[in-house]
């Protein structure tokens, strides 16, 4: 590297990163990592379902993909009459599309037949022959009568997308289980000792520098009881958050095979949720989405984007901010978005995530649930929110401005000025 190290190398080895507690302690909010206050929009796009956890269809190399003039987008859904808490238990996969990047139109359930009971996040791949692949989370056992927690990472294949009279995404897809926890690098459930464990979030990513095909995911890292991680402290040891990789040996999207964590965040954080890739200016920027109530005893977090930087993907990741906090909610709305997926466009970084609870200024997520039940509905945004407006240097962010909600622009498409280039055009022109 040219431009002088980031952190400590540890040269030769895969090292795994670790968030620390010392690290997490400094996570305060600034002005350069609270977003906005949200207001609903004038219309929702599409009253028919709550929409939460959202992501693109990208080609390989990471840049969203445009499909004969459309942007595509998946996102876990479920009825719009359900209470939003309820939301998890019943979550379906479906397709949006646009061709101006604002107005987005509902192409319904991507499947008939997925695996699991319900399905969780991942990500989608529009491969070079033209083919759709999503990577997605099976929750529960299908068949089970109970609902369950299980988690199986699935890839589908099969996919392709056809534009003769509008758009239509079809099959036939077939689902192939592609990871399980091993229980040495990652967490099984009966392993668990804390919250609920997590194996979930498949993300697709090709490193540009090395051509490898990888696909990272949420986990917990196995701390047996009696580990003297966290100084033995087992109500530490409960909080045992990592962000998981696998690689495809042949760059196949259907054939993965389990490595080494990347991160972790032992004694830090439970849930490192939909952790992604954003490669710039030759740094691997590695974001994941927390929530307050996952913050191990003694730390004080908030429902946010938090993000590390390192110079390689296997690199020496160094929290952003020094503490790792990229984008919160405000003090007074602390859980109107959530979800938060950054991707590069231009010169900045641009995140997306699902409007939350708004109009609520709780200390927990779990008051919600105290609400009437018309107040929990009425609260809940359930639809994408507003993009931010990242402007990234090295280690250090800053939010610069947003676009509207659903605004996800078109390749090529030119940014209005942010208030700050306005107010600097202005002094200038003085
Ligand atoms: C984050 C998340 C994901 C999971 C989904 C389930 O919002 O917890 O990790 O896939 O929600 O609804």
């Amino acid at each position: 590297m040219t431009n002088g190290a980031l952190g400590e190398s540890r040269p030769g080895t895969r090292g795994r990163a670790g968030w620390t507690r010392e690290q997490a302690s400094r996570i305060e909010r600034t002005d350069d990592t609270v977003a906005p206050i949200v207001y609903p929009p004038e219309t929702d796009q599409i009253p028919e379902v709550h929409i939460w956890d959202t992501w693109f269809l990208r080609n390989r190399d990471g840049t969203l993909a445009t499909v004969d003039g459309y942007r595509v987008c998946f996102s876990l859904t479920a009825p719009s009459d359900l209470l939003p808490g309820k939301r998890h238990d019943v979550a379906t996969i479906r397709c949006f599309y646009s061709d101006d990047g604002r107005n987005w139109h509902n192409a319904g359930p991507v499947f008939e037949d997925a695996l699991g009971q319900r399905q969780w996040a991942g990500s989608a791949l529009y491969d070079d022959d033209g083919s759709v692949y999503l990577f997605y989370t099976a929750a529960g056992e299908e068949g089970a009568e109970d609902l369950t927690c299980t988690q199986r990472i699935v890839g589908a294949g099969g996919g392709s997308i056809d534009t003769d009279n509008g758009f239509e995404l079809s099959g036939p897809w077939t689902h192939h289980e592609l990871l399980q926890p091993d229980g040495d690098r990652y967490e099984r459930e009966d392993q668990s000792r804390g919250m609920i464990y997590t194996f979930r979030d498949p993300w697709f990513f090709e490193d540009p520098e090395t051509g490898e095909t990888w696909l990272l995911f949420e986990a917990n890292a196995p701390v047996p009881e009696g580990s003297d991680a966290c100084g033995g402290d087992a109500a530490l040891q409960e909080f045992n958050g990592s962000v998981g990789i696998a690689r495809s040996p042949t760059g196949e999207p259907l054939a993965w095979e389990l490595e080494d964590p990347l991160l972790d965040a032992v004694g830090v954080n439970q849930e490192l949720e939909r952790p992604h890739i954003v490669y710039r200016d030759g740094l691997y920027y590695l974001f994941i989405s927390s929530h307050l109530h996952t913050f191990a005893p003694g730390l004080e977090g908030f429902d946010a984007l938090y993000g590390f930087v390192a110079e390689n993907l296997h690199g020496d990741y160094v929290p952003l901010n020094e503490s790792g906090l990229v984008a919160t909610n405000p003090e007074n709305a602390p859980f109107q978005s959530y979800s938060w997926m950054a991707f590069p466009h231009d010169s900045e970084v641009l995140v997306q995530s699902f409007f939350n609870y708004y109009d609520f200024d709780g200390e927990t997520l779990d008051e919600i649930a105290h609400l009437s039940e018309s107040e929990q509905m009425r609260r809940f945004g359930g639809s994408l929110g507003p993009t931010l407006r990242l402007d990234v240097e090295r280690s250090r962010t800053r939010i610069i401005g947003t676009l509207g909600h659903w605004h996800i622009p078109l390749d090529g498409e030119k940014l209005p000025l942010t208030d700050r280039e306005l107010i600097r055009r202005g002094k200038s022109d003085d």
